[in-house]
């Protein structure tokens, strides 16, 4: 039988519940996953690629048929690269739609190949986000239950972090 291979591209900065819940949902349904973070993204991250790699690896290690990597340049290209047949990507509410809509039909035009599957995470999750957790965690508040127990620690160093090297000398 044919072995079906995805990827979960992603920022992931940090990595959520939710998107851990999306994770555990590909795990049980594809023989292998690869959860991968974007290299060069245009956007200022708070953790560095490789902080976000280690963050996920801690977090996917009950799950046997998930690994965690990094890619840079085009999707299709990487997904050519790795054998992987599809795209996961996960739509929390209607306003992710026309994004993801217009990233997996661009995805089908340079590949039509692969194939993009959208899941949805449990409700709890369906407003949660990265950059919400980063607000919330900048400004005092508690991410705790939205984000992995190990990823709230880094964040509330790398606040500490930053309100020392902001205090006047
Ligand atoms: O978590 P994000 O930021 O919504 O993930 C976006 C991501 C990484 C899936 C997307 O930016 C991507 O695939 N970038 C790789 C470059 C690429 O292939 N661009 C054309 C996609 S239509």
């Amino acid at each position: 039988m044919k072995r079906i291979i995805a990827i979960y591209p992603g920022t992931f900065d940090p990595p959520t519940n939710g998107h851990l819940d999306l994770i555990q949902r590909g795990a049980e349904l594809f023989d292998e996953l690869v959860v991968s973070v974007l290299r060069n993204s245009e956007k200022t991250p708070l953790f560095t690629v490789e902080e976000r790699q280690e963050m996920l690896a801690e977090c996917v290690q009950q799950w046997g048929n998930v690994r965690v990597e990094s890619f840079e340049g085009l999707l299709v290209d990487y997904a050519r690269s790795l054998g992987a047949q599809v795209v996961l990507r996960g739509i929390r509410a209607v306003s992710d739609y026309e994004y993801e809509l217009q990233m997996a039909m661009m995805n089908r035009r340079l590949d039509s190949s692969l194939e993009t599957v959208f899941m949805m995470p449990a409700e709890a999750y369906s407003y949660l986000s990265s950059r919400l957790v980063r607000e919330i965690t900048g400004l005092g508040g508690t991410v705790s239950g939205l984000v992995p127990p190990s990823v709230e620690s880094r964040l509330r160093a790398r606040l500490r972090n930053a309100r020392e090297a902001s205090r006047p000398v």
